[in-house]
Parts: structure tokens; sequence; C-alpha cells
């Protein structure tokens, strides 16, 4: 038995690290026994932890004993809704983010905050980040007072924001060479099942590090997938968003068609969601639309961002997608229009636009 008075409780050493990796924490081993977590291996080596058992005992305020101290960097829509739930989760959380400010809230819910992703390196075991785009994500880690210059044998990384497997690759090599771990988790998955611990993890990199995660995983998703090699998480993401923007241009233009038409547009919305082509997008965003609501959940943004790298993935493989192509100059024209900070349903407006006004 061994105690870090540093980092938490710590029962049982697997590893043995500069700060004790492979520390197996005393909340997330008496969790697993606890609830007799299965794991599925599917032909192409994927794992899905299977967490709906361990909510169901947690009870509806999901408390449980868990002493695991862990980093958080970048609070925006997603990283906010995330370190409250591992706050809520009875986890010591340690935030960072660029505008100071928003630290706050965090603070009033029990986190503390470190001056620099370097300082809370310094100070917790894991750091996940959840930061907007490469650019962000790599400078994070490599600008001054960056988690390199903390990272080092027995601390984990754990970068959750969408990027490409190129800025992942990068990113893991330098900390690997620090002597870290590292593993890429972006998630699918938007503010609402961020706030409910509802997000599908998609990890790859360090399997040691992502099996000292799942715990955590548990709490901020309802499915994690190991998918092996670092990259493999960030392709998985971005093909998902490229399919996810792509639907969202057709539902734009059904919209529009449907309106021009003289069709009701909420009825032709009440009649996909009756057939084979329903799903939870076109049921949450339709309605808002008409509306002209798009408080963002994902911003817009963001979303072309995932197109671009979803495209540059395409290229390299030599995959043609000419649908996604034009998916991604709506997203494109939407943001040279400012609305790339409304949620990514906004490129409603930019359809409607090029559909023209006045009557046929
Ligand atoms: N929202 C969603 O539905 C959703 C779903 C799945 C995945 N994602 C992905 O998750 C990531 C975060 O998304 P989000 O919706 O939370 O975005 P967001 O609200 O725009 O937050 C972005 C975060 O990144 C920080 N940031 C941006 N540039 C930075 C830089 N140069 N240096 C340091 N920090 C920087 C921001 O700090 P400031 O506060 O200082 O600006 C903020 O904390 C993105 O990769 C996104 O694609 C989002």
């Amino acid at each position: 038995m061994i105690r870090d008075k540093k980092r938490g409780k710590i029962v049982k050493k697997s590893r043995i690290g500069r700060r004790g990796r492979g520390f197996v924490l005393r909340g997330r081993r008496s969790l697993a026994s606890r609830l007799n977590t299965t794991e599925q291996v599917y032909p192409s080596g994927c794992c899905v932890s299977h967490t709906e058992e361990r909510r169901e005992r947690a009870g509806a305020g999901g408390a449980e004993e868990v002493e695991m101290e862990v980093g958080f960097l970048g609070l925006g829509i997603m990283g906010k809704a995330m370190a409250t739930n591992l706050l809520r989760h009875g986890y010591r959380v340690t935030v960072w983010n660029r505008t100071t400010a928003k630290c706050q809230e965090l603070v009033a819910l029990g986190a503390t905050v470190g001056e620099t992703p370097a300082a809370v390196v310094a100070k917790c075991r894991y750091t996940i980040a959840m930061l907007s785009d490469p650019s962000a994500a790599l400078s994070v880690v490599f600008d001054k007072d960056g988690v390199l210059e903390q990272i080092g044998d027995g601390i984990g990384y754990i970068d959750m924001s969408t990027v490409d497997a190129a800025t992942s690759s990068k990113i893991s090599e330098e900390v690997k060479r620090k002597g870290g771990a590292f593993i890429e988790a972006p998630v699918s998955g938007s503010k609402k099942p961020a706030e409910d611990g509802q997000l599908v993890i998609l990890a790859a990199g360090d399997k040691t590090l992502y099996d000292e995660m799942v715990p955590a995983f548990d709490v901020l998703g309802k499915k994690s997938f190991f998918l092996g090699e670092i990259g493999n998480g960030a392709k998985m993401k971005l093909v998902v968003n490229m399919i996810m923007g792509s639907m969202m241009n057709p539902l734009s233009e059904g919209l529009c068609l449907a309106d021009k038409s003289g069709l009701s547009a909420q009825t032709l919305l009440d009649v996909l969601d009756l057939g084979a082509i329903a799903n939870p997008m076109f049921k949450l965003k339709g309605p808002a639309m008409l509306q002209g609501s798009y408080s963002p959940a994902f911003p817009l943004k963001h979303q072309q961002k995932d197109m671009r790298l979803a495209l540059a993935l395409g290229d390299e493989n030599a995959v043609s997608m000419p649908v996604s192509a034009a998916a991604n100059e709506a997203f494109k024209k939407a943001r040279s229009l400012g609305l790339g900070d409304l949620d990514f349903s906004a490129v409603y407006e930019v359809v409607k636009d090029a559909g023209g006004s006045g009557q046929a």
C-alpha cells in the first residue's frame, strides 16, 4: 500500500515510474470490482467498455468515492461540461484556460486553478486537454509554459480535442520522448451529451494509459473505444464529423425546398422523424433551424475545421468525396459571413440565401 501525498491516495503499484505511473487508484479498483465491467473485443481489435451497469449502481447523483487528481486544459463548451462532470463524480480537478475568467465557474464547483498548462501537469498525474483545433493543441503542448515543460516519467497526457492524425502524432512523439504517456481521445457527442456524461470516446495510443483512464471515461461518456495506434482516434472522429457535416447540408436544402415548394418545413421534419432516416440530429436541430435559433452547441467554425481535416485525410488516401467537399464550401461560406461562432446548423442560412428569396 502506498500513499502519494501530492497526488492523492494510491493503493497498489503496478509499474514504477518517477511519479508512480501505473499505480492503481483506490476509487477505480473498487469501482471495477463492484461493477463487473466487461470488455468486448471486436474483429478489428477495438475494445468497448460498457458503463451502463456502473451508472445504474452509481445512482442518480452519480457520487462515487474517487480520489484521482486530474488536470483539465480548455474550458470551452465541451471542456467546461466535462470538467464539471469529473468534479461531480468526486475527482479533484485542476483547471487551466487561456481566458482565465472562464475558470471561475469551475472554482465555484471545487476546482483549483493552475496558472499555466505546465503548472497543471506538474501537479496532476493525468492531464486532459479539450482545445479548439490543431494549432491550439500544439500551442498548449509546445509553447512556453506548455505541457512539455513538466511532462515526464509517470505522467499521462490525454488530448480529447478534435485534431488530425499528424498533430496527434507530433504531440505523442514529444510526450513519449520526455518519458510521459499519451493517448488521443476525441469525442463524438455535443454539449448536451457532454453535460450528461454521454459522450462516445474514440481513444488510441498508449493502452496502459487508456486502461488507467477508463474510470474517468466512464464518467465522461457512455462508451469508449480503444482503436489502437495513435492517429486512429483522430481519423475515426474526422470520418464521423465529415458524415455529420455533410448531412446538415441536405437537411438544410430539404427544409428550403419544402418551404419554396409550398410545403410546411415542420411537417417535413415530422415525416423524416417517422421514417428510416430519422436521427437525433435532425430531431434536435431541425425545429431550432426553422426558428433561426443557432445558440452554439457545436460551433460552425469547428465543423468547418473538421470538414477541412477530413478532406485532407481523403486527399492522403485518394478517396473522392465530392459531397463532403460541397458541404465544406457551404461551411466556408458561412464562416465568411461571420457565422463561425454560431451552431453549425447555421449553415442553413447560407443554403437559404443561395436558394434565393423570391418566387420561382
Ligand atoms: N462543441 C461540440 O459539440 C463538440 C463535439 C465534439 C468535439 N468537439 C471538439 O472539441 C474541441 C473543443 O470544442 P468546444 O466546442 O469546447 O470549443 P470552444 O467552446 O470553442 O472552446 C475551445 C477551447 O480552446 C481554447 N483555445 C482556443 N485556441 C487556443 C489557443 N491558441 N491556446 C490555448 N487555448 C485555446 C479556448 O480558450 P478560450 O476560452 O481562451 O478561447 C477554449 O477553452 C474542438 O476540437 C471541437 O472540434 C466539439
